[in-house]
């Protein structure tokens, strides 16, 4: 039954004390302290929410400040459904299925919902070109037209998207097909116990959202490594595979992924699935870099870990690439900027007497530990296929050139920033485009991300040797580019192709957002709107 939530109070909406499972109160442990890692269940926070086509009222709510909750921030996604309680649910979801989510905004600002991944008209997008105000709701319905994997939505209110998410505001995703099903049947995989879903998030210190000019123009880094909520995770494991399905959330930071033992040893896993779902085939890595808003499943195979072994997911060292002339700029950033950061005029990076980097970005660091506690029988073998998958055809494609780099203040894509109600990339319905995503040698990381439509990486050039080491064909394509994916990361001198088929089932126009994923770097601008007509 729905609730009328404009007439409560935010507190009829919390749950009592002890509604809660006492594993959610362990979000978050002391510095040094290792803790369970969060598994999320039936209700609560991140808890599998499935509507079936059943009306549903999401609620962004500030809910009361808790000493230890400080991770996840004072925002919230609330929902109440078939007498259970929900923050931030995970909405499991099929191909086909009709949603129906009414976005009740309970904060003082105005917000809306993205759904990062799926296919839908602008309407339902939630791109920001329509908020709620405060008190005010935004209805959706739509279609489930994606294939099965983990997409997740956070808010897209343009100048307010990194500030709202890094406050707590997203959620997961779990569109599930027969591609899926067939995995689990031939890995015997179990969801919430040998299929693991991690959320990968870099809170600051505090839950307080206070970027720095710098981190504005680098993109803002937390303090610390945080799995769903978790601060120093681990979790007992036995010795079989395990199949996990990652979400990177943090608001700016990439990683780089890699499982080691506690003595330093690599251990090889297997990527599997991307932002699209399955890819192909599995592909056998060492290690991969993991980009803010992309997901990545993964094969970790412990059958040869004895028991009292630990398991280390870690992020490796690595040169972020941020170049040093950026150190000192940001001086010319937008207002609605200006507003959030503190201190005025370029504070070079590190020496915001508000914020030190605790973590700056590709440091080690270590982030989730499984300890191997159990000796089983496992004999299943990973499928040499995964999910049909037909390459977009580029024959009659049109080639567009996408520059990404920096000038007078602002990170630009063709030279240009965001405007509301302008859109410069003009696509004629039903057709094929190649995009040329080249990113200036003088410039960063930038992890580019297309709303309503997925996209085949066909080529990385120039890539960074430590890119390139990892490239798995002629093309220099990473592992996690053979597959479907919605967010692309481009490195500093690297030039990517993507192919993107514009098939639209609605009328045109519709509009979408092909922006920077890097939430500081989108709302400062690196984003233009596309028009599909
Ligand atoms: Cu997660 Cu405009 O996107
Ligand atoms: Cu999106
Ligand atoms: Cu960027």
């Amino acid at each position: 039954m729905l609730q009328s939530l404009g007439a409560l109070s935010l507190g009829s909406l919390l749950p009592a004390p002890g509604a809660v499972t006492p594993d959610n109160d362990t979000r978050c442990a002391p510095a040094g302290t290792a803790t369970r890692l969060y598994i999320p269940g039936a209700e609560g926070y991140l808890g599998r929410l499935a509507p079936r086509g059943a009306a549903l009222v999401l609620a962004a709510i500030r809910r009361p400040r808790v000493p230890d909750r400080a991770a996840q921030g004072p925002l919230a996604y609330y929902v109440r459904h078939a007498g259970r309680t929900y923050f931030n649910p995970t909405l499991a979801l099929v191909p086909g299925e009709r949603v129906r989510i009414t976005l009740a905004n309970e904060l003082d600002e105005p917000t809306i919902a993205h759904w990062h991944g799926l296919a839908v008209d602008t309407r339902n997008d939630g791109s920001g070109m329509v908020l709620a105000a405060p008190q005010e709701r935004y209805a959706y319905d739509f279609e489930v037209r994606n294939r099965g994997a983990l997409y997740w939505y956070h808010p897209h209110p343009h100048g307010s998207t990194a500030r709202q998410t890094a406050e707590g505001l997203f959620g997961l995703i779990d569109v599930d097909d027969a591609d899926h099903a067939a995995l689990r049947r031939a890995l015997d995989l179990v969801p919430g116990r040998t299929e693991l879903t991690l959320v990968l998030q870099d809170p600051p210190r505090g839950g307080r959202y206070r970027p720095s000019d710098a981190d504005l123009v680098h993109g803002f880094m937390g303090d610390d490594a945080c799995v769903n909520g978790t601060r120093y995770a681990y979790v007992d494991v036995a010795s079989r595979l395990y199949r996990l399905r990652l979400l990177n959330a943090c608001n700016a930071r990439t990683l780089r992924l890699a499982f080691t033992t506690a003595a330093g040893a690599r251990v090889p896993f297997v990527v599997v699935g991307n932002d699209g779902g399955l890819l192909p085939a599995p592909v056998a890595a060492q290690e991969a870099f993991f980009a803010t808003a992309e997901r990545l499943d993964v094969l970790l195979d412990l059958r040869d870990a004895p028991v009292g072994e630990t398991i280390v997911l870690r992020s490796l060292e690595f040169d972020p690439m941020h170049a040093e002339m950026l150190s000192t700029a940001g001086s010319d950033l937008p207002a609605d900027h200006a507003a959030t950061g503190h201190g005025a005029g370029g504070a070079p990076r590190g020496e915001d007497p508000g914020r030190a980097p605790t973590w700056p970005e590709g440091a080690p660091r270590q982030l989730l530990e499984f300890r191997v506690r159990e000796r089983v029988r496992y004999d299943r073998r990973v499928p040499a296929t995964l999910a049909a998958h037909v390459p977009i055809d580029t024959n009659d494609a049109r080639e567009r050139p996408l520059r990404l780099g920096y000038n007078k203040g602002r990170w630009r894509i063709n030279d240009r920033v965001f405007a509301m109600g302008e859109t410069p990339i003009e696509v004629a319905r039903d057709t094929t485009e190649v995009w040329l995503l080249r990113n200036y040698h003088t410039s960063m990381p930038h992890a580019m991300h297309l709303h309503g439509f997925h996209f085949d990486v066909l080529e990385r050039e120039t890539s960074p040797d430590a890119v390139h080491a990892l490239a798995q064909d002629d093309k220099g394509r990473l592992a996690s580019d053979l597959g479907r994916k919605d967010t692309v990361l481009v490195w500093p001198g690297e030039s990517v192709r993507i192919a993107i088929r514009f098939a639209l089932p609605w009328p045109a126009p519709q509009t979408y957002m092909f922006h920077c994923h890097n939430l500081e770097h989108e709302d400062g601008g690196m984003m233009l709107g596309v028009r599909v007509a």
